[in-house]
């Protein structure tokens, strides 16, 4: 059902200075910080030739980031994104499974303007797990 890797995302304290470090050190591609109200999160996209990796900070005060950021002050891999053709049939498949998606179980637009769910990490071994759907 999974397809290819989408992106990992990995929260940090400091936007500006992690797209730094992926620029400077690590000689990466990186977007522009992106304001995402919706998902309390402003983020950059670093580009790879394989994959993305997003850096994700908090952006509002219920920011569901700010809550790993107290339990990672350094940041941390946050998510891992993979693809799937048709996410409804996705969620009622892992549904069916006894899987648990987060929020109220329909899709939201995510990042990159596709429709997004998030399954919950008690359900995959300690990982939370991003569906979009391309
Ligand atoms: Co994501």
């Amino acid at each position: 059902m999974i397809g290819r890797l989408n992106h990992v995302a990995i929260a940090v304290p400091d936007l500006a200075a992690a797209a730094q470090t992926y620029r400077a050190m690590l000689g990466a591609e990186v977007s522009e910080p992106l304001d995402q109200p919706e998902h309390g999160v402003r983020v950059v996209f670093v580009n790879l030739p394989n994959t993305k990796i997003e850096l994700l900070q908090p952006l509002g005060d219920d920011s569901p980031i700010a809550n790993f950021l107290k339990r990672h002050p350094a940041g941390g891999i946050h998510h891992v994104c993979y693809e799937v053709a048709d996410i409804i049939a996705a969620r009622d498949h892992l549904k069916a499974r006894g899987a648990r998606i987060l929020g109220d179980g329909e899709p939201k637009i995510g990042a990159h303007g596709k429709p997004v769910l998030f399954l919950h990490p008690k359900d995959f071994n300690g990982t939370l797990i991003e569906l979009e759907q391309v």
